[in-house]
């Protein structure tokens, strides 16, 4: 088990680059599945998440080149239409090559999915999906199992707009006979990321990035060529990274579009942010309000950042609320940042905050990737070495943090 021993710092200042978006990543490698023709794809980060979804799709036929950060993903033949349970027990996205092994070979069986710890995570939506486009649905032996003669187009509402649903549901359609339309479906920009792609494999969707995605199915998709959108939640970790000091630093490649109300917080906090192109600056200098947040559906507040916004408002003068309506239970670095001195408490799915000035270095432990995420910036404000345990979560959606970090003269050494 690998841990991470991280100095605090005082100012921050310089430049720090965001990578290509996990999120956006993993369904498109997927949907390399979908065509027997060769795939490119630019600015894809190292991640191990990333890795697992090149073993699954590996394992079901794929053939992957690897240049410097771009891929080449040639799909001749599906070999194996299950996904191996190794890879799919560490991570939940697996799930999204259930969608394309059904559209193209009319048959998928996935093991139940993985992943972060963070509340229940049923997969009911994207089944409901399947169902309604003709698959019949069996579970056994831990797998699920979605087959098909041939798919046909449905009128598909989903309960909550779920980011899994919407893109397992969109792929599975994409070669559909007839009309696919998905009500209450995600806007998350990686939504509209995967159909920019699959619509340039020859697709045919539209409304992605609205509730109401409309798929008429084609006969078979082509090869393309498609660069991974900015991750928008790393790019957020940096901002609040940068709040959380005296600070001048230099987020690059971001959408400020795309962190709207990250911004918007970052900046009732009494924090600076300036849009400079494809760039963000934030500037602070020291201090920080308290605020309330809610994390919801894009474009609300990404529970994805609700951990590491928690750790700067750890440090705010007064009193924060954050109440999380995405999961259940994602409260899990509480307890670690508690140890660090912090002041919180839980009740239910809120967490009232109480700001105090300076955080303790203690021995703690990421207990997912968001939650592993929130006490690195934690441990940056602490009044000494702070040890990060099992940072193997961290792993999985941070590409070279700890070059970042070095970058911005930070002291981070992996043990
Ligand atoms: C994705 C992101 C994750 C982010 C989340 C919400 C990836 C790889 N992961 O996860 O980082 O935190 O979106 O923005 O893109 N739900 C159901 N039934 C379903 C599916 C989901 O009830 O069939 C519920 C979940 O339990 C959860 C909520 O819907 O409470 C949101 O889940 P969903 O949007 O599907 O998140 P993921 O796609 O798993």
């Amino acid at each position: 088990m690998q841990k991470y021993i991280i100095e605090p710092i005082k100012e921050l200042k310089g430049e720090i680059e965001v990578d290509g978006a996990k999120n956006g990543i993993l369904p498109i490698l997927a949907a390399s599945l979908l065509s027997t023709e060769p795939c490119v794809i630019h600015r894809v980060p190292s991640l191990k998440d990333v890795s697992v979804m090149l073993e699954i799709i590996r394992h079901v036929g794929a053939k992957v080149e690897r240049n410097a950060n771009s891929l080449n993903i040639t799909v001749p033949e599906i070999k194996d239409s299950e996904a191996p349970y190794k890879y799919v027990s560490q991570m939940r996205s697996s799930f999204d090559v259930m969608g394309p092994l059904l559209a193209r070979t009319g048959l998928a069986r996935v093991p139940l999915p993985g992943g972060c710890a963070i509340g229940e995570r049923p997969i009911d939506l994207h089944l409901k999906g399947f169902k309604a486009l003709g698959a019949e649905v069996e579970f056994g032996h831990g797998f699920v199992q979605a087959k098909a003669d041939k798919l046909v187009g449905a009128d598909i509402y989903l309960d909550f707009p779920s980011v899994g649903a919407t893109k397992n549901i969109m792929m599975a359609a994409t070669m559909a006979e007839g009309v696919t339309i998905i009500e209450n479906a995600a806007k998350e920009p990686e939504i509209v990321d995967l159909a920019i792609f699959l619509n340039k494999m020859g697709a045919k969707i539209s409304g992605s990035g609205t509730q109401t995605i409309r798929i008429t199915g084609v006969d078979e998709l082509k090869g393309c060529e498609h660069s991974t959108l900015p991750d928008r939640i790393e790019a957020g970790t940096f901002l609040i990274m940068g709040a959380m000091h005296k600070s001048n630093l230099l987020v690059k490649n971001v959408v400020p579009n795309h962190l709207k109300p990250v911004i918007a917080k970052l900046i009732e906090c009494g924090v600076t942010i300036e849009e400079e192109g494809d760039d963000l600056r934030v500037i602070n200098d020291g201090k920080i309000n308290a605020v309330d947040i809610t994390t919801l559906p894009y474009p609300g507040f990404p529970t994805d950042l609700q951990a590491p916004f928690m750790a700067l408002l750890c440090l705010a003068d007064g009193n924060s609320t954050i109440l999380e309506t995405v999961f259940e239970n994602r409260f899990s670095h509480v307890s670690e940042l508690n140890r660090m001195g912090a002041q919180i408490k839980i009740e239910g799915h809120s967490a009232t905050i109480k700001g105090t000035t300076k955080l303790q270095s203690a021995d703690v432990k990421a207990t997912d990737l968001r939650a592993g995420a929130a006490l690195v910036l934690a441990a940056l404000a602490a009044d000494g070495a702070t040890t990060i345990h099992e940072i193997h979560h961290i792993d999985r959606g941070y590409n070279e943090l700890e070059k970042k970090l070095r970058n911005l003269g930070i002291s981070i050494s992996r043990v």
